[in-house]
Protein backbone atom coordinates (compact mmCIF):
# COMPACT_ATOMS: atom_id res chain seq x y z
CA UNK A 1 0.00 0.00 0.00
CA UNK A 2 1.61 3.66 -1.16
CA UNK A 3 2.57 5.96 1.63
CA UNK A 4 3.42 9.83 1.96
CA UNK A 5 4.15 12.77 3.80
CA UNK A 6 1.01 14.95 2.82
CA UNK A 7 -0.04 18.03 4.29
CA UNK A 8 2.24 16.83 7.64
CA UNK A 9 1.38 13.66 7.93
CA UNK A 10 2.19 10.38 6.83
CA UNK A 11 -1.23 8.45 4.83
CA UNK A 12 -1.20 5.52 3.46
CA UNK A 13 -4.29 4.67 0.17
CA UNK A 14 -5.06 2.07 -1.94
CA UNK A 15 -4.88 2.53 -5.65
CA UNK A 16 -6.13 0.54 -7.44
CA UNK A 17 -7.40 0.00 -11.06
CA UNK A 18 -6.39 2.92 -14.47
CA UNK A 19 -7.73 5.05 -16.85
CA UNK A 20 -8.82 8.50 -16.62
CA UNK A 21 -12.17 8.29 -14.85
CA UNK A 22 -10.98 8.18 -11.08
CA UNK A 23 -12.88 7.25 -7.71
CA UNK A 24 -12.15 8.71 -4.50
CA UNK A 25 -13.59 6.26 -1.34
CA UNK A 26 -13.49 8.05 2.29
CA UNK A 27 -14.33 5.44 4.71
CA UNK A 28 -16.40 5.57 8.06
CA UNK A 29 -15.13 6.12 11.77
CA UNK A 30 -13.60 4.38 13.05
CA UNK A 31 -12.22 2.03 10.17
CA UNK A 32 -10.46 2.50 7.74
CA UNK A 33 -10.11 2.91 3.79
CA UNK A 34 -9.93 -1.33 3.65
CA UNK A 35 -13.94 -1.23 4.61
CA UNK A 36 -14.14 -0.37 0.77
CA UNK A 37 -12.43 -3.63 -0.30
CA UNK A 38 -15.12 -5.29 -2.34
CA UNK A 39 -16.02 -1.74 -4.15
CA UNK A 40 -12.45 -1.34 -5.06
CA UNK A 41 -12.53 -4.36 -6.69
CA UNK A 42 -15.25 -3.92 -8.30
CA UNK A 43 -15.09 -0.28 -9.48
CA UNK A 44 -11.57 -0.38 -10.38
CA UNK A 45 -12.31 -2.46 -13.72
CA UNK A 46 -13.47 0.64 -15.05
CA UNK A 47 -11.96 3.53 -12.86
CA UNK A 48 -8.79 4.11 -10.97
CA UNK A 49 -9.97 3.61 -7.24
CA UNK A 50 -8.10 5.66 -4.76
CA UNK A 51 -9.01 4.82 -0.80
CA UNK A 52 -7.20 7.04 1.92
CA UNK A 53 -6.80 5.94 5.32
CA UNK A 54 -7.20 9.30 7.23
CA UNK A 55 -5.27 10.44 9.78
CA UNK A 56 -4.87 7.61 13.24
CA UNK A 57 -6.96 5.71 11.59
CA UNK A 58 -5.91 2.39 9.86
CA UNK A 59 -2.13 2.93 8.72
CA UNK A 60 -2.19 6.31 8.54
CA UNK A 61 0.27 8.53 10.94
CA UNK A 62 -1.30 9.72 14.39
CA UNK A 63 -2.46 12.75 14.76
CA UNK A 64 -1.06 16.02 17.33
CA UNK A 65 -4.60 17.49 17.01
CA UNK A 66 -8.46 17.15 16.55
CA UNK A 67 -8.93 15.51 12.86
CA UNK A 68 -11.27 18.28 11.69
CA UNK A 69 -13.49 17.58 8.13
CA UNK A 70 -11.25 20.42 6.61
CA UNK A 71 -7.76 19.29 8.40
CA UNK A 72 -8.59 15.80 6.76
CA UNK A 73 -9.84 16.92 3.71
CA UNK A 74 -6.51 19.17 3.01
CA UNK A 75 -5.05 15.72 3.29
CA UNK A 76 -7.30 14.47 0.99
CA UNK A 77 -6.05 17.08 -1.78
CA UNK A 78 -2.69 17.19 -1.15
CA UNK A 79 -2.77 13.16 -1.85
CA UNK A 80 -5.02 13.84 -5.10
CA UNK A 81 -2.46 16.45 -6.38
CA UNK A 82 0.31 14.11 -5.12
CA UNK A 83 -1.39 11.59 -7.81
CA UNK A 84 -2.12 14.01 -10.12
CA UNK A 85 -5.80 13.47 -10.09
CA UNK A 86 -7.49 16.76 -11.00
CA UNK A 87 -11.25 15.45 -10.84
CA UNK A 88 -13.10 12.92 -8.80
CA UNK A 89 -16.21 10.89 -8.42
CA UNK A 90 -16.28 10.69 -4.59
CA UNK A 91 -17.86 8.24 -2.53
CA UNK A 92 -18.10 9.06 1.61
CA UNK A 93 -19.68 6.67 4.12
CA UNK A 94 -20.78 8.34 7.65
CA UNK A 95 -17.38 10.40 8.33
CA UNK A 96 -16.53 9.77 4.85
CA UNK A 97 -19.77 11.41 4.05
CA UNK A 98 -19.05 14.39 6.24
CA UNK A 99 -15.48 14.86 4.40
CA UNK A 100 -17.43 14.75 0.90
CA UNK A 101 -20.01 17.72 1.70
CA UNK A 102 -16.37 19.25 3.07
CA UNK A 103 -14.76 18.76 -0.07
CA UNK A 104 -17.08 20.07 -1.97
CA UNK A 105 -16.93 23.29 0.19
CA UNK A 106 -13.81 23.71 0.13
CA UNK A 107 -13.07 21.87 -4.16
CA UNK A 108 -15.94 21.98 -5.64
CA UNK A 109 -14.44 22.20 -9.44
CA UNK A 110 -12.64 18.65 -8.45
CA UNK A 111 -15.93 16.81 -7.66
CA UNK A 112 -17.50 14.82 -10.40
CA UNK A 113 -20.28 12.90 -8.64
CA UNK A 114 -20.83 12.41 -5.13
CA UNK A 115 -22.35 9.23 -3.34
CA UNK A 116 -22.96 9.93 0.54
CA UNK A 117 -23.67 6.78 1.89
CA UNK A 118 -25.12 6.63 5.56
CA UNK A 119 -24.32 10.17 6.55
CA UNK A 120 -26.19 12.93 7.65
CA UNK A 121 -25.88 17.04 6.77
CA UNK A 122 -26.61 18.57 10.22
CA UNK A 123 -23.66 19.67 12.95
CA UNK A 124 -23.71 17.94 16.58
CA UNK A 125 -26.01 18.75 19.33
CA UNK A 126 -24.32 20.03 22.87
CA UNK A 127 -24.96 16.88 24.21
CA UNK A 128 -23.85 14.69 21.17
CA UNK A 129 -20.42 17.00 21.12
CA UNK A 130 -20.13 16.03 25.01
CA UNK A 131 -20.34 12.26 23.79
CA UNK A 132 -17.92 12.55 21.23
CA UNK A 133 -15.53 13.95 23.90
CA UNK A 134 -16.33 11.17 26.64
CA UNK A 135 -15.67 8.74 24.02
CA UNK A 136 -12.18 10.27 23.11
CA UNK A 137 -11.51 10.25 26.73
CA UNK A 138 -12.10 6.59 27.17
CA UNK A 139 -10.44 5.68 24.03
CA UNK A 140 -7.69 7.06 25.00
CA UNK A 141 -7.52 5.06 28.61
CA UNK A 142 -9.20 2.21 27.15
CA UNK A 143 -8.08 1.16 23.93
CA UNK A 144 -9.06 -0.24 20.75
CA UNK A 145 -10.76 -3.28 21.97
CA UNK A 146 -13.34 -0.99 24.15
CA UNK A 147 -13.56 1.25 20.88
CA UNK A 148 -14.92 -1.84 18.83
CA UNK A 149 -17.18 -3.37 21.71
CA UNK A 150 -18.90 0.44 21.86
CA UNK A 151 -19.01 0.56 17.79
CA UNK A 152 -20.12 -2.54 16.38
CA UNK A 153 -23.29 -2.87 17.47
CA UNK A 154 -24.02 0.26 16.44
CA UNK A 155 -22.52 0.08 13.11
CA UNK A 156 -23.68 -3.66 12.26
CA UNK A 157 -28.03 -4.70 11.91
CA UNK A 158 -29.35 -5.65 14.83
CA UNK A 159 -28.24 -9.99 14.97
CA UNK A 160 -25.42 -9.46 12.00
CA UNK A 161 -23.17 -12.17 10.51
CA UNK A 162 -20.36 -13.36 12.71
CA UNK A 163 -18.35 -12.65 9.75
CA UNK A 164 -18.87 -8.72 9.08
CA UNK A 165 -18.34 -8.84 12.71
CA UNK A 166 -15.32 -10.09 12.97
CA UNK A 167 -14.40 -8.43 9.76
CA UNK A 168 -15.48 -5.22 11.54
CA UNK A 169 -13.22 -5.35 14.62
CA UNK A 170 -10.40 -6.13 12.52
CA UNK A 171 -10.87 -2.90 10.66
CA UNK A 172 -11.41 -0.97 13.96
CA UNK A 173 -8.21 -2.65 15.76
CA UNK A 174 -5.81 -1.38 12.86
CA UNK A 175 -6.13 2.31 14.09
CA UNK A 176 -4.96 3.46 17.09
CA UNK A 177 -6.66 5.46 20.52
CA UNK A 178 -5.36 8.72 19.66
CA UNK A 179 -6.43 8.46 15.87
CA UNK A 180 -10.07 7.31 16.97
CA UNK A 181 -10.12 10.76 19.82
CA UNK A 182 -8.80 13.09 17.17
CA UNK A 183 -11.71 11.72 14.48
CA UNK A 184 -14.49 11.76 17.50
CA UNK A 185 -13.25 15.54 18.35
CA UNK A 186 -12.95 16.72 14.58
CA UNK A 187 -16.77 15.52 13.66
CA UNK A 188 -17.59 16.95 17.10
CA UNK A 189 -16.49 20.22 15.50
CA UNK A 190 -17.66 19.96 12.00
CA UNK A 191 -19.86 22.42 10.41
CA UNK A 192 -23.60 22.28 9.99
CA UNK A 193 -23.96 20.97 5.97
CA UNK A 194 -27.38 21.60 5.43
CA UNK A 195 -27.04 25.11 4.12
CA UNK A 196 -24.52 23.45 1.61
CA UNK A 197 -26.81 21.08 0.13
CA UNK A 198 -28.64 23.91 -1.78
CA UNK A 199 -25.26 24.65 -3.34
CA UNK A 200 -24.38 20.91 -4.83
CA UNK A 201 -24.80 20.98 -8.87
CA UNK A 202 -23.18 18.01 -9.23
CA UNK A 203 -24.44 14.75 -9.97
CA UNK A 204 -25.84 12.96 -6.62
CA UNK A 205 -26.74 10.03 -4.93
CA UNK A 206 -27.58 8.94 -1.45
CA UNK A 207 -27.61 5.56 -0.04
CA UNK A 208 -28.56 3.93 2.99
CA UNK A 209 -28.77 0.50 4.39
CA UNK A 210 -32.64 -0.11 5.70
CA UNK A 211 -31.48 -0.83 9.05
CA UNK A 212 -29.17 1.44 9.66
CA UNK A 213 -29.46 2.94 13.32
CA UNK A 214 -26.69 5.52 12.85
CA UNK A 215 -28.02 7.64 10.32
CA UNK A 216 -31.13 5.75 9.60
CA UNK A 217 -33.52 6.43 6.48
CA UNK A 218 -35.14 9.20 7.65
CA UNK A 219 -31.98 11.18 7.77
CA UNK A 220 -31.19 9.80 4.12
CA UNK A 221 -34.61 11.19 2.96
CA UNK A 222 -33.56 14.94 4.19
CA UNK A 223 -30.48 14.86 2.72
CA UNK A 224 -31.69 14.02 -0.73
CA UNK A 225 -34.67 16.17 -0.77
CA UNK A 226 -32.26 18.74 0.25
CA UNK A 227 -30.07 18.20 -2.95
CA UNK A 228 -31.37 19.28 -6.55
CA UNK A 229 -31.87 16.10 -8.23
CA UNK A 230 -30.38 13.24 -5.66
CA UNK A 231 -31.44 9.92 -6.05
CA UNK A 232 -32.09 7.43 -2.78
CA UNK A 233 -30.94 3.87 -2.97
CA UNK A 234 -32.22 2.01 0.28
CA UNK A 235 -30.06 -1.34 0.87
CA UNK A 236 -31.49 -4.41 2.57
CA UNK A 237 -30.27 -6.70 5.32
CA UNK A 238 -27.76 -3.99 5.94
CA UNK A 239 -27.27 -1.23 9.40
CA UNK A 240 -24.53 1.36 9.03
CA UNK A 241 -21.83 -0.28 7.21
CA UNK A 242 -24.09 -1.78 3.85
CA UNK A 243 -20.43 -1.78 1.90
CA UNK A 244 -19.78 -4.92 3.93
CA UNK A 245 -23.23 -6.67 5.16
CA UNK A 246 -24.90 -6.46 2.02
CA UNK A 247 -22.20 -5.76 -0.43
CA UNK A 248 -23.85 -6.57 -3.78
CA UNK A 249 -26.61 -3.95 -4.44
CA UNK A 250 -24.79 -1.37 -2.82
CA UNK A 251 -21.56 -2.37 -5.09
CA UNK A 252 -24.03 -2.27 -8.00
CA UNK A 253 -25.92 1.32 -6.92
CA UNK A 254 -22.25 2.56 -6.71
CA UNK A 255 -20.69 1.02 -10.43
CA UNK A 256 -23.93 2.31 -11.84
CA UNK A 257 -23.42 5.78 -10.41
CA UNK A 258 -19.97 6.68 -11.07
CA UNK A 259 -20.44 4.79 -14.85
CA UNK A 260 -23.22 7.04 -15.94
CA UNK A 261 -21.17 10.31 -14.55
CA UNK A 262 -21.09 12.53 -17.46
CA UNK A 263 -17.33 13.20 -18.13
C1 LIG B 1 -19.25 6.85 11.15
O1 LIG B 1 -19.71 5.75 10.86
O2 LIG B 1 -18.39 7.41 10.45
C2 LIG B 1 -19.71 7.51 12.41
O3 LIG B 1 -20.80 6.83 12.93
C3 LIG B 1 -20.04 8.95 12.17
C4 LIG B 1 -20.40 9.67 13.44
O4 LIG B 1 -19.99 9.25 14.54
O5 LIG B 1 -21.10 10.68 13.34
Amino acid sequence: MPTATLNGSEIHWRDAGAGTSAILLLHAFPLHGGMWSRQIEALARRHRVIAPDIRGLGRSGSPIGPSTMSLVVHDVRALLAHLRVERAGVAGLSMGGYLALELWRQAPGLVRGLALCDTRAGADSEEGKAGREAFARAALERGLAWVADEMVPKLLRPSPDPAAVAEVRSLIGEGTPAGVAAAQRGMAARPDSTPTLATITCPTLVVVGEQDGLTPPAEAEKLAAGIRGARLARIPGAGHLPCIENPAPFTAELERFFAELPA
